[in-house]
C-alpha cells in the first residue's frame, strides 16, 4: 500500500480517499483511550496537524500497544473514515501497526506538552518534533524558497560568494580565523610574529562576515545578483537578535541608486511576508494563537502599508524631541541602538522605517559618500519588535574616494586590490543590501529569540549539536 504524507489527509480533496485503505508513518504525539479503544495522534512533520488513529484494543498485541508511547515511530495501515470527533475531518481505523522505533517514556524528554522555549533550547536536537518548532522550520523553508523565487522571477542570478576569505568585508574585525597551523607549535617569522605564510592558504584567512564584496564583482558583470548563505560574526553579543552564525541574503545591482535600492528592499520584504500569509497560514495561525495574537495583524500591516523613509538627521531630531529616557543618549553622530530604532518604529511612526544618509563614521568604508562630506548613502530598514532587519547602501564607485576612505579606516588598499578592480575597470553606480534571514524569521514567526528560528544556533560559549 502506498504511504500517504499526513499533509495530503488535510487537503481539500481528501474526501476522495474516504473508505479506502491508507498507510501513514510518523511519530506519536499522544495516546489516550480506554480498555476498548486507543486514540493515537501521529505527526510526520509535513503539516502542523496530527492525524488521529483509532485502534481496537482487542485486535492488537498488548506489548505492542504498551510500546506506543509519545515519541515512538510507527507505520500504520488502515481504513480512512470520516471522523465524528471535532478537530479533524478524517481519521484512520488501524488494521496493522508496526513500531519502527520505541521512545522510552522514562528518558524521552518531550513528554508533556508546553515545555518552555528555554528548556527546548537545551534539547535543540529534539525540538523540531514539537508543534512550535515544526511550524518555525516549515516557515524557514518556505521563506528560503520564496527568496529564490522572487529573485529568479525578477531576473537576478544566484551568486556564490566564498565562505573562507582573506578580507574583512565590514571592516569591523569580528572574524573567526580559519587555520590549519599547529596551535601548540606556531611557526614564527624572524621578528617573532606568527608566520601565516606557513598556513594552509599561505595567508591569514577567516570565515566571511558578508558575501557583499564578491557580490559586487558579480553585479558588475551579470547586472543583478544575490547571495544567500551563512555568514559568521565573532561578535560577543548575547542578545535575542544576534547569532554568531546567521544566514544573509545579499542582492547587489549594477545601475541601482539609493532610491532604487530602497524600492527593491521594500518590494522584496513585502513579497516574502505576503508569500508566508498565502502559503503557510496553518503554521502562522498556530504561532499566532500560541505566542502572539497580533502576529497575523502585524504581518498584514507590513504588506499593506508604505514604509516611512527619512534621513538619519531627521531621526535624531525626532528622538531628541521625544523626551524619552534612553539608556544611550542621542546626538548627531551616535550609532542608533535598538531602543532608538524601536522607539521610531513602534512608538513614533508605528510603521517600518527606512533610514538613510547616516554619518560616514558609523558605517562601512564602501558606502557612497554624499556631497556634504559628512554622510553616506546608507540605508537601514527598521522593523517593529526587531529593530534593524536590513542594512545596505549605494556603493562608492569613485576609486579615489574609496581608497581615501579605506586609508582613513585603516584598510590597506593593496590587500583588496581585486575589489578595487570593480572601480578601476568599467565602474558604475551600484547598490545592494543584506537581509538577515533569521531576523526576517523572527518577524514572520513572532518568535522573540533568534536562537529559536535556526535549527542549531551558534552563539558565544555555545556550539553544541
Ligand atoms: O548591517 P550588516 O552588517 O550589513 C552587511 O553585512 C552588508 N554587507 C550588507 C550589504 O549591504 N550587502 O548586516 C546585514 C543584516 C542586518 O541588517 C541584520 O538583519 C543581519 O544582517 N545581521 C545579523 N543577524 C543575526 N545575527 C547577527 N549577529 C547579525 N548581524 C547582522
Ligand atoms: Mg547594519
Amino acid at each position: 500500500m502506498t504511504r500517504k504524507e499526513i499533509v495530503t489527509l488535510f487537503s481539500d480533496d481528501v474526501k476522495e480517499f474516504v473508505g479506502k485503505d491508507v498507510c501513514i508513518k510518523g511519530w506519536v504525539r499522544t495516546k489516550r483511550g480506554n480498555k476498548n479503544v486507543a486514540f493515537i495522534a501521529i505527526n510526520d512533520g509535513s503539516i502542523i496537524h496530527n492525524i488521529q488513529v483509532v485502534a481496537d484494543v482487542a485486535k492488537f498485541d498488548e506489548d505492542l500497544l504498551r510500546n506506543i508511547t509519545t515519541g515512538a515511530c510507527l507505520c500504520i495501515c488502515g481504513k480512512l473514515v470520516e471522523s465524528l470527533g471535532k478537530g479533524q475531518s478524517v481519521e484512520i481505523v488501524a488494521e496493522s501497526i508496526e513500531i519502527y522505533g520505541n521512545a522510552n517514556p522514562e528518558t524521552y524528554p518531550l513528554q508533556k506538552k508546553g515545555h518552555s522555549l528555554e528548556f527546548l533550547r537545551e534539547i535543540a536536537h529534539l525540538r523540531p518534533r514539537t508543534n512550535t518548532f515544526g511550524a518555525v522550520f516549515r516557515l524557514r523553508h518556505a521563506m528560503a524558497f520564496a527568496i529564490h523565487k522572487y529573485f529568479n522571477d525578477n531576473g537576478f542570478f544566484y551568486w556564490h560568494s566564498p565562505l573562507i576569505t582573506a578580507s574583512d568585508a565590514e571592516g569591523a574585525g569580528e572574524m573567526f580565523r580559519v587555520t590549519t597551523l599547529d596551535m601548540e607549535n606556531l611557526p614564527k617569522t624572524a621578528d617573532g610574529k606568527i608566520d601565516f605564510a606557513e598556513d594552509f592558504f599561505g595567508k591569514e584567512t577567516s570565515l566571511t562576515v558578508s558575501g557583499q564584496l564578491e557580490g559586487e564583482l558579480g553585479a558588475m558583470a551579470l547586472g543583478k545578483i544575490y547571495t544567500f548563505g551563512p555568514t559568521f560574526r565573532a561578535e560577543n553579543s548575547n542578545t535575542p537578535r544576534h547569532l554568531s552564525e546567521f544566514w544573509m541574503i545579499e542582492p547587489e545591482m549594477a545601475f541601482y541608486e539609493l532610491e532604487d535600492n530602497m524600492n527593491l528592499a521594500e518590494d522584496f520584504i513585502k513579497y516574502l511576508i505576503g508569500y508566508a500569509l498565502e502559503h503557510c497560514m496553518s503554521d502562522i495561525e498556530f504561532l499566532n494563537n500560541m505566542y502572539d495574537n497580533s502576529l497575523i495583524e502585524r504581518l498584514r500591516f507590513v504588506v499593506e502599508n508604505q514604509f516611512v523613509r527619512l534621513r538619519y538627521e531627521q531621526a535624531i531630531e525626532i528622538l531628541k524631541a521625544s523626551k524619552q529616557k534612553f539608556e544611550f543618549p542621542v546626538d548627531w553622530g551616535v550609532d542608533l541602538q535598538s531602543e532608538h530604532e524601536r522607539y521610531l518604529v513602534e512608538k513614533h511612526f508605528k510603521c517600518p522605517v527606512i533610514l538613510i544618509d547616516y554619518p560616514k563614521e558609523i558605517k562601512a568604508f564602501y558606502m557612497k559618500q554624499n556631497d556634504d562630506g559628512k554622510t553616506v548613502k546608507a540605508m537601514d530598514i527598521l522593523f517593529p519588535t526587531i529593530g534593524e532587519i536590513i542594512g545596505g547602501s549605494q556603493r562608492e564607485d569613485n576609486i579615489d574616494k574609496l581608497i581615501t576612505r579605506m586609508g582613513e579606516v585603516g584598510i590597506k588598499p593593496e590587500d583588496m586590490d581585486w575589489y578595487l578592480d570593480t572601480r578601476r575597470f568599467g565602474s558604475a553606480p551600484h547598490s545592494g543590501f543584506g537581509l538577515g534571514f533569521e531576523r526576517l524569521l523572527l518577524f514572520v514567526t513572532g518568535m522573540s529569540n533568534i536562537r529559536d528560528v535556526i535549527p542549531f544556533p551558534r552563539f558565544p560559549k555555545n556550539a553544541t549539536f
